[in-house]
C-alpha cells in the first residue's frame, strides 16, 4: 500500500540520518561504481550536493503523497538538469544510482528488511521514472496552464 510505504520509507531515512554520513558514505559508493559517474561529478562541491540530494528526497515524498504542484516544479527542475541538455544523465546511470543508494541504506538501517528495501525502491522509483522520461525532452520549458 502506498501510505505505508511512505511510512516505511520515511523511518529508514531518518534512522540512516541518525546515524553516520549516509549521504557522504552514499556518494562515495557510487563515484566507485563507474569511471562515468566520476566524470559527472568533477567539478561539485560535495557538502552542497549531499544537502540538495536530502532536499529532493523530502520533496518526493510530498509530491508522492500529496503531488503538490510545487514539488512536481522543483522535480521538473531537477529532471531538466539531468536531461540531455543539461548535465546529461544517461537513463542506464539511475540503475547504479539506485544499487549504491539501496547499499548504503543497508549498511546504515540497523531495522533493514525486504520491507525497507520494498518502499526505497518505490519512492525512488517515482524519482526515477520522473526524471528518466524526462530525459530527452524535459517539460520545465513548457508554459504553465
Ligand atoms: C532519482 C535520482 C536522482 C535525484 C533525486 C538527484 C537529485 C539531484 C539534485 C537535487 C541535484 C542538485 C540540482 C541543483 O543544482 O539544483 C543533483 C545534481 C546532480 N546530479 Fe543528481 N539526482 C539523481 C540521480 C542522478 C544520477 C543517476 C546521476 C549520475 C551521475 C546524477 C548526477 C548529478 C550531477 C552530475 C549533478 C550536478 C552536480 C554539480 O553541481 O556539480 N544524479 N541531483
Amino acid at each position: 500500500m502506498e501510505h505505508s510505504d511512505i511510512e516505511i520509507f520515511n523511518d529508514s531515512l531518518a534512522r540512516c540520518l541518525r546515524g553516520e554520513q549516509f549521504f557522504q558514505r552514499f556518494y562515495e559508493l557510487f563515484l566507485a561504481s563507474s569511471p562515468e559517474v566520476r566524470e559527472k561529478f568533477q567539478q561539485t562541491d560535495f557538502r552542497k550536493q549531499r544537502r540538495m540530494l536530502q532536499s529532493s528526497f523530502y520533496m518526493l515524498v510530498e509530491y508522492v503523497a500529496l503531488g503538490w504542484p510545487e514539488c512536481q516544479a522543483y522535480l521538473e527542475r531537477i529532471a531538466a538538469a539531468h536531461g540531455k541538455h543539461g548535465r546529461d544523465i544517461p537513463p542506464h546511470l539511475y540503475d547504479l544510482w539506485l544499487d549504491c543508494l539501496l547499499r548504503a541504506v543497508r549498511e546504515r538501517d540497523e531495522l533493514y528488511s525486504k520491507e525497507v528495501e520494498g518502499a526505497w525502491r518505490f519512492m525512488m522509483g517515482a524519482g526515477i521514472t520522473f526524471l528518466k522520461l524526462r530525459y530527452e525532452r524535459p517539460l520545465v520549458n513548457q508554459a504553465p496552464g
